[in-house]
């Protein structure tokens, strides 16, 4: 992809993230709306990166790329890490800021490209992301700059999810249910845009663990995240907890080195 092609389709997707953003947060799984999936994150969070609210535990250097508003970047640093986030949009960035100054929950929130990070090689310890790596053009690209992030042996943490084929009149209950209930999520991307996004739509973690691996990841492996998911749909409406086949997972690998 040469420069113009890659700043053309990072600008579609910055001004698609700029639209949504005041609307971001009231999207069912995607803002946190409940306390019991709030637990479930934090729970999460802390199984991959410690709780060093706990004296034992060692406090982390973590980068959240494409932060958005912040939700897992927030946890992160509520569960006592160094936290710097960085997103390509500034109003998804000032949702986030906002949240931070509204809960005295300190991250240091950046400006900036997943695909090449602004911060040094060699200086985290943790890269994670949450519902990122689908809107990226050059997913390896991007996973290279996260090993180079990272410090010897540092770990990455990727939480996506599978898109099951379904027939589509199910597809179509559930875009309805959504619109219905409340609870869409779409996003809004030009057809040009998403046909650019090798992982959109993937029906399951493998093309991703295969771009992390031909990046450098060692340790490569994938989870499915059951209990977040259980708790989230509960809190959809009928409809579309009937009809929506989205089921979330988690996948860690490490950079070389340890
Ligand atoms: C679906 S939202 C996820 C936000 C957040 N991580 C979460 O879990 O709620 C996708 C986010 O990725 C951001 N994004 C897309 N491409 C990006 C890139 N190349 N670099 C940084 N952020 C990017 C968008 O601006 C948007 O905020």
């Amino acid at each position: 992809m040469n420069e113009d092609d890659r700043a053309q389709l990072k600008a579609a997707i910055t001004t698609a993230w700029d639209r949504g953003a005041a609307e971001y947060d009231r999207i069912p799984r995607h803002g946190i709306l409940h306390d019991d999936e709030r637990t479930a994150w934090r729970r999460l969070v802390a199984a991959i990166l410690g709780d060093a609210t706990h004296s034992e535990m060692p406090k982390l250097e973590v980068l959240d790329v494409g932060t958005g508003t912040g939700t897992l970047a927030l946890v992160a640093a509520e569960l006592g890490h160094d936290v710097i986030a960085i997103d390509l949009s500034e109003r998804m960035v000032l949702a986030a800021r906002r949240k931070s100054i509204e809960t005295g929950i300190a991250v240091d929130w950046r400006i900036g490209d997943a695909e090449d990070p602004p911060v040094p090689e060699a200086s985290v310890d943790a890269v994670i992301s949450r519902h990122l790596v689908w809107t990226l053009p050059e997913p390896v690209v991007a996973a290279r700059a996260w090993r180079e992030r990272l410090r010897p042996g540092g770990l990455l943490a990727v939480i996506d999810g599978s898109y099951p084929r379904q027939a589509a009149p199910l597809r179509l209950l559930a875009a309805a249910a959504a619109r219905i209930e409340g609870s869409e999520d779409e996003h809004e991307y030009p057809p040009e845009v998403d046909a650019r996004l090798p992982l959109l739509y993937q029906l399951g973690p493998e093309a991703l663990i295969a771009a992390l691996r031909e990046a450098g990841f060692e340790r490569v492996r994938a989870r499915g995240l059951a209990e977040i998911d259980r708790i989230e749909r509960a809190h959809l409406g009928l409809l579309q907890r009937t009809a929506d086949g989205w089921r979330r997972y988690l996948v860690v690998g490490r950079a070389p080195g340890s």
